[in-house]
């Protein structure tokens, strides 16, 4: 896994950058058939077809619980002609990119993708571009590529943030375990890559050591529980703080603590703010998620998606900076990323209605 540098623009400064309106040619317009939204970007509709191509449904409970129906709500919001094609790629990069495919097959004129696979994804890219088709990059980066969007948070804060954690609640001399998420994943090195920028300093000055650490492949759970497992017995239980990299990361970090019996005893990170992850809050064996408002990003692609659709420049006051993936400086919207813990619960995520305290208490259901 080669690092990569990463220039996550000024977010904060909210740099205007200027859009090149990257014609390729006339392509999806269906002639223009607008339908004024109403909405408050002021954009117009067109008939036409945007793919929502999602990653996997075992990483996490976002992509088909929020991210899903909060693209489909607002593309029907701004834009009644224009339909959403909708694809998950079960892990699988190769599906991935024959979902791609099939979807410009059936006409879709914009692709909206979370890579499975941030490298692999480029060939999609160009695969598109020869057909005039525009791509969205939707939370994770498809790096090496000329693709046409970014919209995410702010990564490496994510990772900043469940660092800053651990380096606030473990045990001075204690031993840190790290759970990251997939090699695969852009995203999953920026975590790590913000997490090591806060920890790294103090492992070096000997305030913690570094126990154990591991990337998970394809962020699944499963592959989390052995990870933790083979830690204890590689530190005979000396575990005193894990930096998991996301809620169903540390759910599996959980199991392996109470088998042990140190569930509760350990702080444990997370993110995505997840029904699972804030029951565990509240019950004390997880200590904080991170929250991304999931609705706001899945609007900004939204409309970014039903601009392009339309051969629209998208407004630059959406667009706030960009972010390079190795090829070019990519157009992003990036949005900040929230530490979330037993206190702030309901100031954050039940003050915003991303859940209830009913959900929270019954998250199965
Ligand atoms: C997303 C996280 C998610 C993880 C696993 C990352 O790219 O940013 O929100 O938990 O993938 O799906």
């Amino acid at each position: 896994m080669k690092p990569r540098l990463w220039t996550a623009a000024g977010i904060a400064a909210m740099i205007t950058l200027t859009v090149t309106a990257c014609g390729s040619g006339s392509g999806n317009n269906s002639g223009g058939n607008n339908t004024s939204s109403g909405g408050s970007s002021g954009s117009g509709g067109a008939k036409g077809t945007i793919a929502l191509l999602l990653p996997d449904t075992t990483s996490s409970p976002r992509w088909e619980t929020q991210d899903k129906p909060d693209f489909e709500k607002e593309v029907k919001k701004l834009d009644p002609n224009a339909k959403v094609l909708y694809e998950n790629a079960q892990a699988s990069s190769s599906t991935q990119q024959q979902q791609a495919e099939s979807a410009m097959t059936n006409g879709a004129k914009v692709l909206v993708i979370c890579p499975v696979d941030s490298k692999a994804a480029a060939t999609i890219v160009n695969e598109a571009h020869q057909q005039g088709v525009k791509v969205i990059s939707y939370d994770r980066m498809i790096t090496n590529s000329p693709v046409d969007y970014y919209v995410s948070f702010d990564n490496e804060k994510v990772g900043e943030l469940q660092g800053q954690y651990i380096a606030d609640h473990t045990k001075k001399g204690g031993t840190i375990v790290m759970i990251d998420g997939a090699a695969t994943d852009n995203n999953a090195l920026q975590f790590k890559a913000g997490a090591h920028k806060v920890l790294d300093p103090l492992i070096k000055k000997g305030t913690f050591k570094l126990g154990y650490e591991s990337m998970t492949p394809d962020w699944d759970p499963s592959n989390a529980l052995r990870e933790m497992e083979q830690a204890m017995t590689r530190l005979n239980n000396h575990v005193d703080g894990v930096l998991a990299a996301n809620d169903s990361l540390a759910g599996a970090v959980i199991q392996a603590l109470k088998a042990q019996g140190l569930a509760g005893k350990v702080p444990v990170t997370g993110q995505d703010a997840t029904n699972a992850g804030l029951h565990d809050i509240m019950q004390g064996t997880q200590s904080m998620t991170v929250y991304k408002a999931v609705p706001k990003e899945a609007s900004a692609a939204a409309q970014l998606a039903v601009d392009l659709l339309a051969g629209k420049k998208p407004a630059s006051s959406l667009v706030s900076g960009s972010v390079n993936n190795g090829t070019r400086d990519v157009p992003a919207v990036l949005l900040q990323p929230v530490a979330v813990t037993k206190s702030n619960i309901q100031s954050t995520v039940i003050k915003d209605g991303y859940t209830t305290m009913d959900q929270i208490e019954h998250p199965s259901s």
